[in-house]
């Protein structure tokens, strides 16, 4: 590996105005809040209002994968996010200003605007019987009603479980039938890339298969025609137009321990879990995490570019900036459509201070080439941020010299849907940056790479990422399944949360993370579960076995590479390739779409049966030089017979 030694030093102008100003005011904040844990995260908790205090800070008992945070508080994330910013000129700030995909089509709501539209989607909730605790799915595209919907849900406790709007039919069944909702909120059809999704349709298909959904909020974005089932399915706009409805709700008394919101992801196993967070500890997480990574200040409009179906949207899109009380950009659609430039496009005329985006995302930019961005006054930029994979150096210099002009940090935050925010994060007026690398852990962040045997790595070695202590916004549970959270993240290493990913640390103590070494592939930054693409293959009728890996591919990330082993008397074809393609599409959705298929007789196993993925890996990325340890292999020569038949 080259070793990238290029260091990029804090401007002094950034440094004298941020909120932490040097590298020794970050180590010494750092040492207080591991040393004393408690009285830092009570200095951020008195930044949020409370209906009541805390009785304790923190329970620390990650020896039995437990954890707790400000215990006997109670608060709202809604009330907080909007109620709180009611005093004074705040009140008549942009919340959000969202952005649609035809153009000139946009919306700004102000903090007072937001909170009424929030109050009188919480009374529609309740007026239909939706009470504390309940799960109330959204599936929704970025439109102004995905966060409103959200906020309602807080406000009234109800816990919401957001579903990417580009799944398919069977996944968002999958997951209204685990969280168990008993109502939906979708809408018609919505633009992407010039075209119009048929959502409702997909939202109908699932439901179809879902007996225990009561009601369907159905919100009109594109006009198209639906069909409405009698009984269950309402119009979003009819019900906020209702005579009964207020525009002052209540907010529910939360203890900071309740569950806030559910948000799937994939795993190492075949079904995606429910990853639940909790409404103090999250809230307090991304709000400090937000003011301090980006270096918010007052008056700065923040585009966190993810949608809200993934958490980087919930946290830097949606909880962080408004708990904080900033201005979010919401934008609907393709961000590459009609021509490349719409992003710096949207910089420009929203004039975005700080930026947040995938380094697939940078990549894409970069390959379109320097002029759609030199088209644009980009003068606003101040924080340029990147998530979701590691950023290589050759795009963070792009990133950083012909978006950024030299002016703005990259701030390439390593962080999983686990831990609610930015776990390991450069903060732009203190950190020198080294292109790759995620820098060093945020506050109150213990952090240790182990070997195989437990043991700690030396300086520069790689090895397993794992996290000593707990922190406010890390997971509490998987939704349901309370065991799962332990046996998923607790036994590798006992008594420490295993991060599922492979890096080192530099001799300055700077983290340079290497991708995951389980089972999870990154497509354009989103987690898909290399199980779950194998179950979806296997589900189709001339599929006998399947085996899925990802492997480096330029425009995505990762690719999807799958092994598949037809039935007897199936014909090996073209057609058969595309069919699987689409079955994956319809099965999980557009992210599962295998980038190549290999038809083959055998899948290489070790002796007691179990998928060698490793090898399998090495395949894929057309390198089988270097095996290592073969021993456990049931037979060598499958590999040999893999290798050639992948051409
Ligand atoms: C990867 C996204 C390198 C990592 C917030 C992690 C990264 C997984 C980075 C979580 C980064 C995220 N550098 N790798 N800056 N950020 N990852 O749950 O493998 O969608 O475990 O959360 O993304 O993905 P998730």
């Amino acid at each position: 590996m080259m070793e990238e030694r290029r260091i990029f030093l804090p401007s002094p102008k950034l440094s004298q105005q941020a909120h932490i100003k040097s590298m020794e005011e970050y180590r010494a904040l750092y040492r207080e809040s591991i040393d004393d844990p408690e009285g830092f995260w009570a200095r951020v908790a008195e930044e949020v209002e409370w209906f009541h205090k805390w009785d304790r800070v923190m329970i620390d008992d990650f020896a039995h994968a437990r954890h707790a945070w400000f215990v006997g508080g109670k608060l709202n994330a809604a009330y907080n996010c909007l109620d709180r910013h009611l005093t004074g000129a705040r009140k008549a700030k942009a919340a959000i200003m969202w952005e649609g995909e035809p153009a000139g089509e946009t919306k700004t709501y102000t903090y007072q605007q937001l909170y009424e539209e929030v109050c009188r989607f919480a009374n529609v909730l309740k007026k239909h019987g939706v009470k504390r605790g309940d799960r109330v799915s959204i599936y929704l595209p970025m439109i102004p009603e995905l966060p409103i919907a959200m906020l309602a849900c807080a406000r009234i406790g109800a816990i919401h479980s957001v579903v990417f709007g580009g799944f398919s039919a069977e996944s968002l069944r999958d997951r209204i039938e685990d969280a168990g909702t008993t109502v939906l909120i979708c809408c018609d059809g919505y633009y992407r890339g010039g075209r119009i999704m048929d959502s409702k349709a997909t939202a109908d298909a699932a439901m179809a298969q879902y007996p225990g959904m009561q009601r369907a909020f159905v919100v009109r974005r594109s006009g198209g025609k639906v069909d409405m089932q009698k009984g269950r399915d309402t119009w979003w706009h009819e019900e906020m137009a209702a005579k009964d409805i207020a525009s002052e709700c209540k907010p529910e008394e939360m203890d900071a321990e309740d569950p806030l919101f559910i948000l799937y992801t994939s795993g190492s196993t075949g079904k995606p879990k429910g990853v639940l967070h909790t409404t103090a500890g999250y809230l307090l997480s991304v709000k400090k995490t937000f003011e301090l990574i980006f270096d918010y200040h007052d008056g700065d409009i923040m585009w966190c570019a993810a949608d809200f179906g993934w958490i980087t949207g919930h946290s830097y899109g949606l909880y962080g900036p408004l708990c904080a009380g900033a201005t979010s950009v919401i934008v609907e659609g393709s961000l590459s459509y009609p021509k490349p430039d719409r992003l710096w496009e949207i910089v420009e005329k929203h004039r975005v201070n700080i930026f947040y985006t995938t380094p697939t995302t940078v990549q894409a930019c970069m390959r379109e080439g320097d002029e759609w961005v030199d088209r644009h006054d980009l003068g606003s930029l101040r924080v340029l941020g990147s998530v979701g994979d590691p950023i290589n150096p050759e795009a963070w210099m792009w990133y950083y010299t012909v978006v950024g002009k030299e002016q703005c940090p990259i701030i390439d935050t390593w962080w999983q849907t686990e831990t609610g925010g930015a776990m390991i994060t450069p903060l732009p007026g203190a950190i020198p940056l080294k292109p790759g690398s995620a820098t060093v852990p945020f506050f109150g962040v213990e952090l240790a790479i182990l070997r195989e045997d437990g043991t700690e790595c030396e300086v520069n070695e790689g090895g397993y990422l794992v996290i000593r202590r707990p922190w406010p916004g890390m997971m509490r549970s998987s939704f349901g399944e309370p065991e799962q959270f332990k046996e998923t993240y607790f036994v590798q290493f006992p008594g420490l949360y295993f991060t599922g990913d492979w890096a080192r640390r530099d001799e300055d103590g700077y983290y340079w993370l290497m991708g995951r070494v389980d089972d999870v592939i990154k497509v354009f930054g989103y987690r898909v579960g290399a199980v779950e693409i194998e179950h979806a293959l296997t589900s189709h009728e001339a599929v006998a076995e399947a085996a899925v890996v990802g492997f480096p591919h330029e425009a995505k990330g990762q690719g999807i590479y799958a092994f598949v082993v037809l039935k007897s008397g199936v014909e090996q074809s073209e057609e058969l390739k595309k069919a699987l393609a689409d079955h994956c599409r319809t099965k999980i959705g557009p992210i599962a779409i295998p980038d190549h298929i290999q038809f083959v007789t055998v899948i290489s196993r070790t002796i007691q049966g179990k998928t060698m993925r490793r090898i399998l890996r090495k395949i894929a990325e057309g390198d089988i030089g270097d095996l290592g340890d073969t021993s456990t292999l049931a037979d060598r020569s499958v590999v040999d017979s893999l290798f050639e038949g992948r051409r």
